[in-house]
């Protein structure tokens, strides 16, 4: 994990956030290459729930809601961790998360682990910000920033059922910042205070949910796998009883093999009628279906939960790769050419020379109005390689002594470096073709 932070800070994906002011516990700033990456993963996920589907629509709900959907939805009372303190060394621990936990004293240990630890019995701390709404600070006022998306969904489900004329089997999708005050975040990406979700809503007839739920665990799986993430390092878990969350009929995790282990990169969740049923009896609108003839039901729900900043941090760690080029190091990001942040970098191979550096900067200017790429000009050749290798570049174009002869460059390959010739005129519509073809991680 350590070398994908130093990646991501030495090539500025992603920053400490509040950095001059000493930072913030877990919290992060995406830079320009991060924003990029983020885009496209949230770009791929978008196709992959509208575009390619016919049976899914977008939301984008308020992120503070009547504070009368958190009642219902269980949120107020069940979304808890417990949690412990321990009182000689003033931190605070989830009970269920101690194995992982560090206790504050050097040498640092399993909190409990020493005589010296004086942990409290474990208490249920709720994990929603609390807020106000407007400028009188009673109880009336009192707001909550929400802890997933999905509620937003289930408001929403007459309105889009009426007025996008849906009915069951259809979806709700929406992409958007989520917050907890988890007790230990950590691990980089991995566990935040503020962060975004993915997440679908699917309604489904009661007697077909089984069948959608199996359906979307293999769908989600697809579509890591789709995206680079070697089926090595996947797999698929279904929750225990006892770990089901408070509106689960079942749930399965999507797990990545992340540096810290085997860890959740996706929850699908078999919500049944929980939500709906419970927004129909605490708002007094009916949320159900009702067909052509007259049959009615309340639909249950399958529900794909994932996150843009956890899926990020799992393509970046299974793309990191070291090798040895010609007798130097070189650190290369193997990422899908959809997800990479830039598609190809231009480089003039001599950059004093003003006529390469004219042409690159036409081939430039021409790429740029179709793909995200990069001109670059500063330092030799090999370095400017290695610069775009880090940030997972998948094409480089150099335009060279030959190029001012015949006007065809040199197209390198950052995974298997192999070098081929192009004409000028011709270098967009490859670049299409290029970043079109299926692409399957050299890594082992
Ligand atoms: N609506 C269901 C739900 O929220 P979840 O498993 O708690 O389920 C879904 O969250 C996804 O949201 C997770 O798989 C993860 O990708 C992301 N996520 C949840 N908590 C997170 C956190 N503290 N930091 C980063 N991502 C988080």
């Amino acid at each position: 994990m350590d070398k994908i932070v130093s990646l991501c800070r030495r090539r500025g994906f992603v920053f400490q956030s509040s950095e001059i002011y000493g930072g913030l516990g877990s919290a992060y700033d995406y830079g320009h290459y991060g924003v990029l990456t983020k885009n496209n993963i949230k770009a791929r996920w978008w196709e992959a729930m509208i575009q390619e589907r016919e049976d899914i629509v977008a939301l984008d709900s308020a992120i503070i809601l009547n504070p009368r959907v958190w009642e219902a939805s269980g949120h107020v009372t069940g979304f808890t961790d417990p949690l412990v303190d321990c009182k000689t060394c003033k931190l605070r621990f989830r009970a269920d998360h101690l194995e992982q936990s560090a206790c504050g004293r050097k040498p640092s240990k399993r909190p409990g682990e020493t005589p010296d630890c004086d942990l409290t019995e474990a208490r249920q701390f709720n994990l929603m910000f609390k807020t106000q709404v407007g400028a009188l600070e009673d109880t009336g006022s009192a707001a909550y920033l929400r802890p997933e998306t999905a509620q937003g969904i289930f408001i929403n489900f007459k309105n889009v059922l009426q007025i996008a004329r849906r009915k069951p089997p259809f979806g709700i999708a929406q992409i958007g910042k989520s917050f907890r005050n988890e007790i230990t975040p950590g691990n980089f990406l991995f566990r935040t205070r503020e962060f975004e979700q993915m997440e679908m809503e699917f309604f489904v007839p009661p007697l077909e949910a089984d069948e959608w739920f199996a359906y979307w665990i293999e769908q989600r799986r697809a579509w890591y796998v789709r995206y680079g993430l070697r089926e090595s390092h996947l797999r698929v878990r279904p929750h225990e009883a006892d770990e089901l969350a408070h509106y689960a009929r079942a749930a399965s995790d999507i797990e990545y093999l992340f540096p810290i282990g085997w860890s959740e990169l996706e929850g699908i969740a078999n919500r049944g009628t929980f939500d709906l049923t419970q927004h129909t009896e605490n708002s007094g609108t009916k949320l159900e279906y009702v067909g052509e003839g007259g049959e009615r039901y309340t639909p249950h729900v399958i529900e794909p939960a994932g996150g843009p900043d956890r899926t990020f941090l799992a393509l970046l760690v299974d793309a990191y790769d070291e090798e040895v080029v010609a007798e130097r190091d070189r650190t290369v990001l193997r990422l899908h050419p959809a997800i990479a942040p830039v598609k190809a970098a231009i480089l003039p191979l001599i950059p004093r020379n003003g006529d390469m550096v004219e042409k690159a900067r036409r081939l430039d200017a021409d790429l740029r109005r179709r793909f995200m790429v990069e001109y670059d000009d500063s330092g030799q050749i090999g370095r400017r390689y290695r610069r775009q290798d880090e940030i997972g570049t998948p094409f480089a174009f150099t335009v060279d002594d030959q190029t001012l002869e015949d006007d065809t460059v040199t197209v390198r390959d950052r995974d298997s470096l192999a070098q081929e010739r192009l004409p000028l005129g011709g270098v967009a519509a490859w670049l299409e073709e290029a970043l079109a073809r299926p692409w399957r991680t050299p890594k082992a």
